[in-house]
């Protein structure tokens, strides 16, 4: 006889690694044309792109339980939920330093509030505050175990509350992005033959691996 329960909780890991593998390409993309509306240069664009695939790898280190819990966390459990972050630092310490800085600092806010270092305004890498506005979006519009899929009026209505946390001269930008495209349809956006070799951006010779 088939143990149910099993299969519930490996179809439960399918989905969670499905959806966090939905998310990091999301940011990456989301990041992509965040950074070329900003006029930055091609290489900066890929760096963008790297730091959305890279930015939750920590989380590969955090109990499944804690990642799938449907209700609110503790906040024992926001506390190892933070920890991502740091546990990112070994996956990306060997990259470049731009590409690092956004991944450790995805979840700084722009007011000194955010983690783990408590940086502030352009303490934080332009990489960084990007992220943290790419990363707050697609959280949004995406389904959580805890929330639904949200419009994309109403993931900029969220994050105004939360503006204090946004650099808001880049947010204003975004928004902006979001208006030339003239469309809702958000996630199929990007179609790119930019031939990116994460290699390209470390310091050391060791194969890329990017796992989330
Ligand atoms: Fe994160
Ligand atoms: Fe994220």
């Amino acid at each position: 006889m088939k143990n149910i329960k099993k299969e519930l909780e490996y179809i439960k890991h399918i989905e969670y690694y499905e959806g966090l593998g939905r998310h990091k390409f999301n940011v990456a993309k989301l990041m992509m044309i965040f950074v070329h509306h900003l006029g930055l240069d091609i290489m900066y664009i890929k760096k963008a792109y790297l730091v959305g695939m890279l930015h939750d790898v920590g989380k590969s280190i955090i109990d499944f339980d804690i990642l799938t819990k449907p209700e609110k966390l503790t906040s024992e459990e926001m506390e190892t939920m933070k920890k991502h972050v740091e546990f990112g630092y070994e996956n990306t310490a060997g990259y470049d330093s731009e590409v690092w800085r956004g991944v450790v600092e995805h979840h700084e806010n722009f007011d000194g509030t955010g983690y783990p270092t408590m940086l502030s305004g352009d303490g934080i890498s332009v990489l960084g505050r990007c992220a943290r506005i790419c990363d707050m979006y697609d959280a949004l519009r995406s389904k959580r175990s805890y929330k639904s899929i949200m419009s994309h009026e109403a993931a900029i209505i969220e994050m105004e509350k939360d503006i204090h946390h946004l650099d808001l001269e880049l947010f204003e930008q975004f928004k902006t992005m979001r208006q030339m495209r003239g469309t809702d349809e958000y996630y199929p956006v990007v179609q790119t033959n930019l031939n990116i070799n994460a290699n390209e951006f470390k310091s050391n010779n060791e194969e890329t691996k990017i796992i989330c």
